[in-house]
């Protein structure tokens, strides 16, 4: 009589015998599941998302791949050409002319086009690279380079001075 007067879903607020008496226990699990459920969930989130960031590298697009063999043929490339004087993006010759962006910005070649110049045609002591550099004193006396080969080189370099020449290996400047 007093049961009946209570409406279903309040009867779980009664003691669990009352429940069993009702039948309710299935009832009672069932009305916890998706709470269960969402909990599980939001703990399963972080570690969804992780294995999302994880994967991300995979599923980007292949710039990114082509980017980094661009990195490594810019570093080969200064390794022929640039280490001897500017081993870890210093400058054996001229200290106040390093790689570092510092350097590269007060002496105003701090960007791409900067660095590809002075790459392609030298400047005081430092020999000009391009094939149609000009005049002979001021250009190397090794190998020249090609035009995509100093775009790399430039590129190298800018991005090298904009991480401080970290992965390169070096002691500071
Ligand atoms: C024979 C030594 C020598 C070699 C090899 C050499 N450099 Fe230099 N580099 C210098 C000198 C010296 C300077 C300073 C020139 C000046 O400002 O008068 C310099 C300056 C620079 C600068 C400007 C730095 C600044 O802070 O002003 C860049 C960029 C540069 N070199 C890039 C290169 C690249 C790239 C290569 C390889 C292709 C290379 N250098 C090879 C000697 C060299």
């Amino acid at each position: 009589m007093l049961l009946s007067a209570i409406p279903n879903c309040n009867s779980r607020l009664i003691s669990p015998a009352v429940n069993q008496e009702k039948g309710n226990q299935r009832d009672e699990r069932q009305w916890m599941n998706p709470q269960r459920q969402l909990k599980f969930l939001q703990r399963l989130t972080p570690p969804l998302f992780a294995a999302f960031v994880a994967l991300s590298p995979i599923i980007t697009p292949p710039g990114s791949y082509a980017e980094a063999i661009d990195v490594q043929r810019g570093a080969s490339l200064f390794g022929h050409a640039c280490i001897g004087c500017h081993v870890a993006g210093g400058n054996i010759i001229q200290p106040g002319a390093t790689l570092f962006l510092k350097d590269l910005q007060r002496n105003g070649v701090d960007t791409e086009e900067e660095i590809y110049n002075i790459t392609y045609y030298g400047k005081g002591r430092m020999p000009g690279f391009g094939e149609m550099c000009t005049p002979r004193g001021q250009c190397t006396f090794g190998a020249r380079l090609k035009e995509d080969e100093i775009k790399l080189l430039a590129n190298f370099v800018k991005s090298q001075a904009d991480e401080g020449w970290l992965n390169i290996g070096n002691g500071g400047d």
